[in-house]
């Protein structure tokens, strides 16, 4: 058997490194969905309504029931979500606007609705609620907690590393204690420090930047390897 048919063809090897990377890329590229939630019931954000009204003052575009605003990369971010009057029984699926400074749920008869709805919700700082329902991660996670015209008014998110009794200490080793929506909080590495439980010093690429690139030269080395065995058994 000659070595020469067991190699890879070299067309055929750098069109699969470069489906590799395209595929890769791929599932790089920012998601620009048609934001379901924004579609979730028939109508618009309001003009009088305290979403509209936030999303006039931040110059935001209103889109169904949705507020759009432009992030500094220049992807639109849902900024405000008014799902008021919605017929909503339950909350679940609000993660497409999780970056959301307001949402108003009022005027629904919602029973069932986790505090884990709102995890990653960071920079929640106004949420408006039917009267019976509490602020997700107690009213301790919030500045203020209102009854008003017949909902909850949740106000300012409160952040849960610099709550008394709840301190960074709950992050291990180097990491860093950060918001990660009402009653909620993150674990980052400090800077400088990766790995098991932050405990490595030294320079790291992010994972951003490690992941297409491990990807590629995960596969790479396999076919390598694959190619490499095939001689070996030639031989
Ligand atoms: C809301 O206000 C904007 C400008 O302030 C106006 O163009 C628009 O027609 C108003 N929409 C409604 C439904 O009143
Ligand atoms: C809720 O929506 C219904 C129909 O869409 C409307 O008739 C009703 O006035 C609305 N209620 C409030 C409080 O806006
Ligand atoms: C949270 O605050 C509201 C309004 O001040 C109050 O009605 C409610 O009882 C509080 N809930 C708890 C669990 O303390």
């Amino acid at each position: 058997m000659k070595t020469g048919h067991n190699q890879l063809n070299p067309a055929l090897f750098v069109f699969i490194l470069y489906l590799c990377i395209y595929r890769s890329r791929q599932q790089n590229e920012p998601q620009v969905s048609p934001k379901m939630v924004c579609q979730q019931c028939s109508g618009a954000v309001l003009n009088g309504s305290s979403v509209g009204e936030f999303c006039s003052s931040f110059a935001g575009r209103v889109a169904g029931r949705c507020c759009l605003g432009n992030e500094t990369s220049g992807r639109e971010r849902i900024i405000g979500l008014d799902l008021s009057n919605c017929s909503l029984t339950h909350v679940d699926n609000l993660q497409e606007a999780s970056a959301a400074f307001i949402i108003d749920l009022s005027i629904n008869s919602i029973f069932n609705m986790s505090d884990a709805a709102f995890q990653g919700f960071s920079k929640l700082s106004h949420l408006i609620l039917p009267a019976h329902m509490a602020c997700p991660g107690g009213n301790s996670s919030w500045e203020k907690v209102e009854l008003k015209e017949g909902k909850r008014l949740c106000k300012g998110q409160r952040n849960t590393c610099k709550q008394p009794g709840r301190t960074p200490a709950n992050c291990p080793g180097y990491a860093r204690c950060g918001p990660y929506g009402p009653g909620f909080f993150e674990c980052s590495c400090a800077d400088n420090y990766h790995g098991y439980k932050c405990l490595r010093e030294g320079q790291f690429p992010t994972l951003q930047v490690l992941g297409p690139l491990g990807a590629s030269t995960f596969v790479l080395s396999l076919l390598l390897w694959l190619t490499q065995r095939r001689k070996a058994k030639a031989l």
